[in-house]
């Protein structure tokens, strides 16, 4: 062994990505916008306080002592969130320094149809402004459609569980495409299967339902809608690639018992695969986020939860391999839309993305046509029913200025974006 220095003269290996790999991150519009006049935005003021008075109960005692913010009801209020309706240049000038190459946000649905049929291209122009933005500073435009809330006037009409809901979603981006034309990349929907089960079975978003019959009308009306979308968009730019955000999960069979496998079998096929297998031929690449590990054990979560972020949510990185192997059979093109953490210390930041990403270098080498990775996210936001005390941001933001500070693990992605390789 070589001792140099005194130190053990480690193995470097540097993992190089394929050429042309976009480098990136992303954000959501109401969670960083400001002044969102939506559904979620009505159920934030609804439910402020419910959510403040529950902290201590619903949280464990070293995240609400960590994070007292979240004992206000204002921490639950997005209000001006981040600002970024008017410091997107400022956000999106710090992303090129960044050394990306790639960046993900959302169009607010009720800032472009205000109103059932009325369109607002005063709001348009503002988001032909953040594309043209994005693409001057070289940030190639990943686009969702949908990133959850829902106008007012859509909300009022049963909003997801509306039978017209294919026609107002293909009409609204109808418009979008016409006006963003230059846009390669559309995501319709993010996420779809959690957000369904969150307010249509789990109840805790709005509607906050409970009713497994609405929960499976909403997931076919949403894949109807995709398909709706998918043509919709392929009439006016044939070139644009399309696909959702999927939230998949690494399902792991504990001690790969048969009782387990069946198991993991069974919830792989309905939460991994089935959205997807239904809009197949509806697609032209995946877009997966990817955040959760759950070890199955005779039907329960056994997780070892070594490491947790903030969320408490385990931190189990190298779960993206086997999500990543898991969509090969789709055969379609690949991009990490959303991998992040709440982590306000930054003190696992640096080694989740190395992680991740020697994870993902793995399943490219095993033949998944990976093209991309987005961080989630760019900047800190109001993280939905959580609000603002987890920070997933590379850039954190003062809750009082909303000055904006790289932490010191977006240095460290950004000579990974600019070197398009990983050293470990
Ligand atoms: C995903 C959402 C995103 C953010 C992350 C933490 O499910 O798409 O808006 O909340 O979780």
């Amino acid at each position: 062994m070589d001792i140099d220095n005194g130190i053990k003269n480690k193995e470097r290996a540097v993992l190089r990505f394929p050429a042309g790999f976009l480098w990136g991150s992303g954000t959501s519009a109401h969670q960083v916008e400001g002044c969102c006049i939506n559904d979620w935005s009505q159920w934030e003021k609804n439910n402020a306080n419910r959510l403040a008075n529950r902290a201590k109960t619903y949280w464990q005692e070293w995240q609400w002592k960590k994070f007292p913010e979240m004992l206000e009801p204002g921490n639950y209020i997005s209000d001006r969130a981040c600002d970024h309706y008017n410091r997107y240049e400022e956000d999106f000038d710090i992303a090129k320094s960044l050394g990306q190459n790639a960046h993900r946000i959302s169009i607010e649905w009720s800032r472009i149809e205000p109103e059932e049929g009325k369109f607002d291209e005063k709001e348009i122009g503002h988001y032909k402004k953040v594309i043209s933005a994005l693409r001057e500073r070289g940030l190639e435009p990943f686009v969702t459609i949908w990133h959850w809330p829902l106008p007012l006037w859509l909300a009022r009409q049963g909003g997801l569980t509306n039978e017209k809901l294919p026609f107002y979603f293909s009409r609204y981006a109808e418009k979008l495409v016409s006006a963003l034309g230059e846009v390669k990349f559309w995501i319709t929907f993010n996420e779809p299967e959690i957000y369904s089960f969150n307010c249509f079975l789990r109840g805790v978003w709005p509607p906050q339902k409970k009713n497994p019959v609405t929960y499976l009308s909403v997931i076919n009306n949403l894949i109807k809608a995709h398909k709706a979308i998918y043509s919709a968009i392929k009439k006016i730019n044939p070139a644009a690639q399309i696909g959702i955000a999927a939230h998949n999960v690494y399902f792991e069979a504990y001690k790969n018992r048969v009782i387990n496998r069946l198991l993991k079998k069974t919830i792989d096929w309905w939460w991994n695969y089935h959205f997807l297998n239904q809009i197949k031929d509806f697609q032209n690449f995946i877009g997966l986020n990817f955040y959760f590990h759950h070890r199955i054990n005779n039907g329960f979560r056994e997780n070892e939860n070594k490491i947790v972020s903030d969320l408490g949510w385990e931190l189990y990185p190298e779960g993206i391999y086997e999500v990543l192997i898991g969509l090969k059979k789709y055969n379609k093109s690949i991009y990490i839309t959303e991998n992040g953490l709440a982590d306000h210390e930054d003190k696992y930041r640096e080694w989740f993305i190395k992680e991740t990403l020697r994870s993902l270098h793995q399943a490219i080498a095993a033949g998944v046509d990976v093209r991309g990775y987005l961080h989630w996210s760019l900047i800190d936001f109001i993280e939905w029913d959580k609000g603002f005390w987890p920070r997933f941001g590379l850039v954190g933001v003062d809750r009082t200025t909303l000055a904006r500070t790289p932490r010191p693990s977006a240095l460290v992605y950004a000579g990974i974006c600019r070197n398009n390789s990983l050293t470990i």
